[in-house]
């Protein structure tokens, strides 16, 4: 199996100098993570933890959290800046909760389920309120993956990462099932994230501090950082109304993509968007 052009592309450039990144260092008081902070125009907030110090050469686990409009149909982030071949964490609003499924995309369409990257949701900070969701989850799988047909994608935890997101303003078609099919985003986006401005000595202590029932637990007053070339609009949570679902995927399925043919409909591209 080949990777796309815009996967290898973005393989071929990890590890190596890049000019820019587009994230911010934050410590959030409420986790006690120090993040590596990416605000788009459109009120999501997309952050990454690692380790420190975590390995080069090897998978290391991370956690990532979501800030967004409780609006959006799903939204995606994927680990290694471009659609297919790369690990990508799907969530969606169910109600009240919070839905996380593991999915690698094999071609422009629904990206089924990939048990290679597992989450686990840090409910002590996950949250959703009347307008906003927070998904934080440890990933085990995220930061390295592939074989020897489509090559080994490596992280670097110290440096610069290509990343990109996805959203959509629809629906997913079964919003309570973790392997729903949905639909094609409303707006992609490519940014520069460094790594080392997430770097948290405490990584495991952090892990287990979050770890839990959200129930009764304050949501964070903190505000998303805006990214260095956009203002942001979004907010926390300010209320925690409900415990988070943990959704990691169970689905066994990886090659062998049955989601719908893309759908006939254009993509708005964020102005951050790089090409690689
Ligand atoms: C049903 C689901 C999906 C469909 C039908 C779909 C379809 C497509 C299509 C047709 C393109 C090419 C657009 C263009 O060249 O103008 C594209 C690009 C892209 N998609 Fe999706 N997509 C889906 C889900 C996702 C998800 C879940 C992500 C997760 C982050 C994602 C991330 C991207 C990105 C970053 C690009 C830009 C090209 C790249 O970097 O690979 N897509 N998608």
């Amino acid at each position: 199996m080949r990777p796309s052009l815009a996967t290898a592309g973005a393989a071929a450039l990890v590890g190596t100098a890049l000019a820019q990144s587009d994230s911010v260092s934050i410590k959030d008081a409420d986790t006690g993570f120090t993040w590596s902070s990416f605000t788009i125009d459109e009120g999501l907030t997309f952050r990454i933890a690692v380790p420190s110090p975590a390995p080069a050469n090897a998978s290391f686990d991370a956690v990532f959290q979501l800030i967004a409009p409780k609006t959006i149909g799903w939204a995606g982030l994927a680990w290694g800046g471009g659609m297919t071949y790369n690990p990508l964490a799907i969530m969606w609003p169910n109600g009240n909760d919070v839905v996380l499924t593991s999915r690698m995309a094999y071609g422009y369409y629904t990206p089924p389920p990939y048990p290679d990257a597992t989450y686990t949701l840090l409910k002590k900070a996950s949250h959703v309120n009347a307008t906003h969701m927070q998904v934080t989850a440890k990933c085990t799988g995220c930061t390295r993956w592939g074989d020897d047909d489509i090559g080994i994608t490596q992280m670097d935890p110290t440096n610069q990462n290509f990343m990109a997101f996805a959203y959509s303003n629809v629906p997913v078609d079964e919003p309570a099932n973790p392997d729903s099919t949905f639909g094609i985003h409303d707006l992609i986006g490519h940014w520069v994230e460094d790594l080392s401005q997430g770097a948290n000595p405490d990584f495991a202590a952090l892990v287990a501090k979050n770890l839990g029932d959200s129930a009764g637990t304050p949501a964070p007053t903190s505000s998303p950082a805006p990214a260095p070339t956009a203002s942001s609009s979004s907010s926390a949570p300010t209320t925690s109304t409900t415990s988070t679902t943990s959704t990691t995927s169970t689905a066994s399925g990886t090659t062998k993509p049955t989601g719908e043919a893309c759908p006939a409909k254009k993509t708005k591209k964020r102005k951050v968007q790089r090409q690689f």
